[in-house]
C-alpha cells in the first residue's frame, strides 16, 4: 500500500472511531426505553460494520468547509437508518439471512418482531437526532427532508419493493424457460435498465445522501451541494455493482455475512446479467465519472477521491 493509501486508512479508521464513539453515545441516552428493544437496536447498531454512510457526510462536510464535529448528528443519523434497513432486509420475509457484520442477524436473536420494532425504533430515532442536535434549525430541517427522501418511499424502501418484485418477475421468466441472453438481446436491455433503477433506489439514493447531508451541514453553495450529489449518485450505484460482485467473488469470513445469497434467492444483480468482467468495468467507470467531478474542489477532496476508490477495490 502506498504511503498516501495508509494515510487513508489512518483517517477512514479514525472516523469511524469518531462515529462508534457517537453512536454508542446515543445508545447509551435511551432513557426509559424497553431494555429488550434497546439491546436490539445496540446489537446492530454497534456490531461494526465499514461505516461507509457516515463517514462520506464527515468527508464531504470538510470538503465544503465545516466541521467533523457539527457533522456527527446527521452522520450517526444515516448509520441508523442503514442500520435498520440491514435488520429488516435479512428479516425471514426479505433476505432470508442469518449473519450479518460477522455475527447472527437480529431477528435470530431477538425474534422477528422485536427486529422489526428495532428497525423501526432506529429509522425514527434518525430523524429525532438530526432535528435535535444539527445547527441551525433550517440546516436540521433540509437534512430531514434530504434523508427521508434517500430513505423512504421514492429511496431505500421503494428500491426494497422494487427488488422483490424483480425477483419474483425473473422466478416467472424462468419457469417460461425463457433465456434473457443472447437470444432476447432487447430483453436483456430492458433488465439492465430495470436493475440500474432498482440499485440507485434501494442503495445510491442512501450513499448519495450521505455526500449532501454533509455539504448541507457545512452550508455549501447550491453548485457545490449539486456537484457532490453527482458524484454520490454514481459511488452509489458503483457500491451496490460492487456489493453483487462480492456477492460471487467474495469471501463470507471478510464479509462477516453469507456470499452466494443472490444466486440462490434468483435476485436480479449485476453479475448475473453482465457477467463479472463487464460489471467491474460499469463500476470503475462510474467511479472515475465520480472523481473526475470532484475536480473543481482541487486538493480538498482528495479524502472523497480515495473513498471512492476504496468502493470498488473493497473486499468487505
Ligand atoms: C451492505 O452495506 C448492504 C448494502 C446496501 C449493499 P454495507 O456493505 O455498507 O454494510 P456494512 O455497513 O459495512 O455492514
Ligand atoms: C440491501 O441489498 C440493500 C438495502 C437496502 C439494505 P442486499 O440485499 O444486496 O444487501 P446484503 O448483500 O444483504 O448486504
Ligand atoms: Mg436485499
Ligand atoms: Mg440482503
Ligand atoms: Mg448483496
Amino acid at each position: 500500500m502506498s504511503v498516501d493509501g495508509q494515510q487513508f486508512e489512518t483517517e477512514l479508521a479514525e472516523l469511524r472511531n469518531r462515529v462508534n464513539a457517537r453512536l454508542a453515545n446515543y445508545m447509551q441516552h435511551l432513557e426509559d426505553c424497553p431494555t429488550q428493544l434497546r439491546e436490539s437496536m445496540a446489537y446492530s447498531l454497534l456490531a461494526g460494520g465499514k461505516r461507509l454512510r457516515p463517514i462520506l457526510v464527515l468527508l464531504a462536510s470538510e470538503t465544503c468547509g465545516g466541521s467533523i464535529e457539527a457533522a456527527l448528528p446527521a452522520a450517526c443519523a444515516i448509520e441508523m437508518i442503514h442500520t435498520y434497513s440491514l435488520i429488516h432486509d435479512d428479516l425471514p420475509a426479505m433476505d432470508n439471512d442469518d449473519y450479518r457484520r460477522g455475527r447472527l442477524t437480529n431477528h435470530k436473536v431477538f425474534g422477528d418482531g422485536m427486529a422489526i420494532l428495532a428497525g423501526d425504533a432506529l429509522l425514527t430515532l434518525a430523524f429525532e437526532v438530526i432535528a435535535r442536535d444539527t445547527q441551525p434549525g433550517p440546516v436540521a430541517a433540509a437534512c430531514c427532508l434530504d434523508l427521508a427522501g434517500a430513505s423512504g418511499w421514492c429511496g431505500m424502501v421503494g428500491g426494497q419493493v422494487a427488488d422483490l418484485e424483480a425477483e419474483q418477475r425473473l422466478e416467472q421468466q424462468n419457469s417460461s424457460k425463457k433465456s434473457t441472453n443472447p437470444e432476447f438481446p432487447s430483453e436483456t436491455a430492458q433488465n439492465l435498465s430495470q436493475l440500474e433503477a432498482i440499485h440507485r433506489r434501494k442503495t445510491g439514493r442512501l450513499l448519495c445522501s450521505a455526500v449532501t447531508l454533509g455539504a448541507r451541514v457545512a452550508q455549501a453553495d447550491a453548485d457545490s451541494i449539486n456537484r457532490l450529489q453527482e458524484y454520490g449518485l454514481r459511488v452509489g450505484l458503483a457500491f451496490q455493482i460492487a456489493d453483487d460482485l462480492l456477492d460471487v467473488t467474495g469471501d463470507a469470513a471478510k464479509l462477516g455475512k453469507k456470499v452466494g445469497k443472490d444466486a440462490s434467492l434468483g435476485k436480479m444483480t449485476y453479475p448475473g446479467l453482465l457477467g463479472i468482467d463487464a460489471s467491474r468495468q460499469k463500476a470503475d467507470h462510474l467511479i472515475r465519472e465520480a472523481c473526475d467531478l470532484l475536480e473543481p474542489f482541487g486538493k480538498r477532496a482528495d479524502s472523497l477521491v480515495a473513498l471512492a476508490k476504496f468502493v470498488t477495490r473493497r473486499d468487505h
